[in-house]
């Protein structure tokens, strides 16, 4: 039964002065799937992540979610609607706690405003406490329970980005879009963060996946999208995707290649 789609982006167009990032992109991610998007460097992935969340505004084209129209929406709207995400570049709080780290990802699903907060220390203290509880359950799946407690500089950088994982999904997002999670990780910890979002689509999520190292794209994804210079150039699955041509050309022959060479590095 072909599955209903959760995501629909329709000739997405971004434009940054006279280059053309997006060209009249269409993708249609399917309810709990792991999609993902892969391209060379300076393909346009980041910036269609920026596209979905209303980070950028799109220059055309429309995005749908849940069979919303949803573009031009705020990017706290976005992810109200069930949209959450991570960013290419970490972005934690190293003098904070592993917990207040996570703690943060769900700020917006309180109701209270600074200004109630500091009136009314009994609501804070509630809100406080649920979020605490959020993200003790968050932690204690994805089994960094035992160390929530640790400043988050003192944790390994694996730990780190699984982290940013467990703070996008203190909004129960139905989608995470997760722009290159693997980047940075040694072997062991891209197998645990492979295991993390096996964990999690099963547990319900649906991840659209930017990702360079294939071991990761090829062994999680349903369906992959191919973005060059952005123009979608293939889409399909793994199979279909590593045995065509124009993608082992356009990015797969040296993408395959740069990941034998990190390995090599280790
Ligand atoms: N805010 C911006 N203003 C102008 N140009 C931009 C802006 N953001 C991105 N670009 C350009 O748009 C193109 C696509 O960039 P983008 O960051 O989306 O690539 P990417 O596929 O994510 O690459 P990478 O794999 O290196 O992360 C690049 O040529 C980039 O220089
Ligand atoms: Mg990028």
């Amino acid at each position: 039964m072909e599955k209903n789609s959760i995501l629909k982006l329709t000739d997405v167009t971004k434009r940054f002065g006279g280059l053309l990032a997006v060209d009249a992109l269409n993708i249609d991610v399917k309810e709990h799937s792991i999609h993902s998007l892969i391209g060379p460097n300076g393909a346009g992935k980041t910036t269609t992540v920026n596209l979905i969340t209303g980070v950028l505004p799109v220059t055309s084209g429309t995005v749908e979610f849940m069979g919303q129209n949803v573009t031009g929406k705020k990017t706290y709207e976005i992810a109200r609607l069930g949209i959450g995400r991570t960013f290419q570049n970490i972005k934690v709080f190293q003098t904070m706690t592993l917990l207040e780290n996570i703690m943060v990802g769900g700020n917006q699903l309180t109701k209270m405003g600074l200004v109630r907060t500091i009136l009314d220390f009994k609501g804070a203290a509630g809100e406080e406490k649920m979020l605490r509880e959020k993200a003790e359950s968050l932690l204690d799946k994805l089994g960094m329970y035992h160390l929530r407690n640790e400043y988050m500089k003192n944790l390994p950088y694996g730990r780190q980005k699984i982290s940013e994982i467990a703070r996008a999904m203190m909004t129960d997002p139905k989608l995470i879009l997760l722009d290159e999670p693997a980047a940075g990780l040694n072997p062991s910890e891209r197998a645990e963060l492979v295991k993390v979002i096996q964990q999690s689509f099963e547990e319900g999520f649906t991840f659209f996946l930017i990702e360079h190292n294939m071991d990761v794209v090829m062994n999680l994804s349903d369906d992959i999208t191919v973005l060059s210079f952005g123009k979608k150039i293939a889409a399909g699955t793994p199979a279909q995707i590593r045995d065509n041509d124009e993608v082992i050309t356009a990015y797969l022959g040296s993408a395959f290649v740069k990941n034998k060479e990190q390995e090599g590095a280790e």
